[in-house]
């Protein structure tokens, strides 16, 4: 009896370790892959430690996501960021298309990045592909490209609305974006800044899919790209 009682705890036991496990080892429904314009960096966050911030998208990070839980998952168990596995070739391509553009310690943002978001999906993306992929997608989806050819051009005085920005990011992608911003201080409340492109893909982190979420800038507030 005393022996059935404690294979009975140990069996209990045994499951709920594996319940934490499962669900810090990330369970999610989709990527958000951000791209973002360093200038709003450094006007809104932070001094930045270049002067003159890069004058083009570049990659924030690669987002295992929830649907109905947008802060998660994140930091989850798996191995931590080694950056011998950033080869020489592929460290070279992300020093331009994933730059720390606030401290400028490029490693230790991708460090932080996958850390927190990339352990969440390293069922389906080791960190070599975490990071090749994420690459493979900025190449592919221009955004400053896009955005030039419709004339959204950085301007001091020219405001946009939403969907002005969103229309050609779908016309080019065929897939509907969603728009990060940042509000400027209160007393210039009545513009924000566009901060962030995302662009969705499904589970495996290959198919582009529509972005469903709306809540990345205030509605019906202009929008600068300064
Ligand atoms: C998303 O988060 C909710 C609430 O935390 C959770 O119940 C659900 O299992 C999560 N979905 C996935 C696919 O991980
Ligand atoms: C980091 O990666 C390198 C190259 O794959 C490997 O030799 C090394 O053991 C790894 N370090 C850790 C702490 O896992
Ligand atoms: C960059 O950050 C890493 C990790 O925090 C640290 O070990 C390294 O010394 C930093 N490099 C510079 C140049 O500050
Ligand atoms: C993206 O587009 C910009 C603007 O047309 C161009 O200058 C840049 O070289 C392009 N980047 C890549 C990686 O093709
Ligand atoms: C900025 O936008 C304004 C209003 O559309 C336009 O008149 C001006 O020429 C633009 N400035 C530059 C430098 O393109
Ligand atoms: C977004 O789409 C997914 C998949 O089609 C769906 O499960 C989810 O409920 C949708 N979320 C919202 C907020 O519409």
């Amino acid at each position: 009896m005393a022996m059935l009682k404690s294979s009975l705890a140990l069996l209990v036991l045994a499951f709920a370790f594996f319940f934490c496990y499962v669900m810090s080892s990330g369970s999610y429904d989709y990527f958000q892959f951000v791209q973002q314009w360093p200038p709003t960096n450094c006007r809104v966050r932070t001094k930045c430690s270049n002067p003159r911030p890069l004058q083009y998208f570049t990659i924030h990070g690669l987002w295992p996501s929830n649907y109905s839980n947008p802060k998660m998952p994140s930091n989850c168990i798996g191995s931590q960021f080694n950056e011998s596995k950033v080869y020489p070739r592929l460290r070279s391509k992300l020093r331009i298309s994933w730059p720390d553009v606030e401290s400028g310690n490029d490693t230790k943002f991708w460090g932080d990045e996958w850390n927190k978001h990339g352990t969440c999906s390293q069922r389906i993306l080791n960190q070599f592909q975490y990071f090749e992929r994420s690459q493979q997608m900025w190449r592919s989806y221009n955004i400053t490209n896009i955005l030039k050819k419709a004339q959204i051009v950085p301007n001091a005085t020219q405001t946009w609305s939403y969907s002005d920005i969103v229309s050609p990011i779908k016309t080019a992608t065929n897939r509907t974006p969603l728009l990060r911003c940042k509000s400027q201080p209160k007393s210039q409340a009545n513009f924000q800044l566009l901060h962030e492109v995302v662009l969705c893909f499904d589970y495996n982190a290959l198919v582009h899919i529509d972005c469903n979420r709306t809540a990345g800038c205030w509605n019906n507030v202009d929008i600068k790209f300064q």
